[in-house]
């Protein structure tokens, strides 16, 4: 597994190691998500929709929206005559989703289905918006998940995507290192018991990992151009540790 990972995070067994480790995760993700980006994340989303910019009426897709916050935001900002619906292959993922849904009052609904992003069961050309927040770093095919993303966009349509990165700064870069190696695991060990799944590495020990060989900045800006996408942007928050990147289906938007 360590090797494969060095040769471009993909390894035998990934699909299933990854929707076991969110099966197991999923009643305290949001939780640890606060803890280990010290709250930022929060900040990291209002970023997206600055970018998405006016997105009233529209119909949004959230691929991999796991316990669904990206999908709520996109509610809230579409209003009634918006449609959301978040994707996610985790079915606990999806629970935790559900299960705050009736805490929000959102102006519309969100429709939450399972499915693989890697072979989405939607038409082609359907959605305004499509958003994903740290998923790519879990699929075993980076360049097919996005060229999903491209075939459900309509013409002109944006998708907005964040995922960890590395600072390129040296001094950041070590204590990004420290942090990764030694808070996340400690953190982590505080709730994922240290407990290996399939055999493989305990859950928080996958977040420090799967950025080892992930593409990021302009390597992952290719992978959204090779899709198809133009007009394509990274932006770099928190000082390298995540990356958001837009990008257009090129055409005229309806
Ligand atoms: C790190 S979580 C991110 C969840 C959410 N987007 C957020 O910002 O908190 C990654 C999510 O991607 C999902 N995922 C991984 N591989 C997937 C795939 N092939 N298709 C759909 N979802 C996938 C996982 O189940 C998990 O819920």
């Amino acid at each position: 597994m360590e090797e494969d990972k060095k040769a471009g995070n993909q390894f035998e067994g990934k699909d299933v190691y990854v929707k076991d480790v969110f099966n197991d995760i999923a009643p305290y993700y949001d939780k640890m998500n606060d803890i280990m980006s010290v709250g930022m994340i929060k900040r990291w989303h209002k970023f997206m929709f600055k970018k998405a910019g006016d997105i009233t009426g529209f119909s949004v897709l959230d691929v991999g929206t796991g316990t669904g916050e990206l999908a709520f935001i996109s509610a809230r900002k579409v209003g009634p005559g918006g449609r959301v619906t978040g994707l996610d292959i985790t079915p606990a993922m999806l629970e935790m989703a559900k299960q705050k849904v009736g805490d929000l009052d959102l102006p519309t609904e969100v429709e939450f289905v399972i499915g693989d992003a890697l072979d989405m069961e939607f038409g082609d050309d359907l959605f305004d918006l499509v958003t994903s927040g740290y998923m790519l770093r879990n699929v075993t095919d980076i360049q097919k998940a996005v060229n999903e993303m491209y075939r459900v966009l309509k013409p002109g349509g944006l998708a907005v995507v964040a995922e960890l990165a590395k600072p390129r700064n040296r001094v950041i870069q070590w204590g990004h290192k420290v942090y990764l190696n030694r808070v996340v695991p400690f953190w982590g060990r505080k709730y994922d018991k240290g407990k290996v799944i399939d055999g493989k590495q305990p859950a928080y020990d996958w977040l420090t990992s799967s950025l080892e060989g992930f593409p990021y900045g302009p390597e992952m800006l290719g992978i959204f151009r090779n899709a198809g996408f133009t007009d394509a942007e990274c932006y770099v928050r928190s000082m390298g540790a995540v990356n958001i990147y837009v990008v257009r289906k090129p055409g005229k938007a309806q």
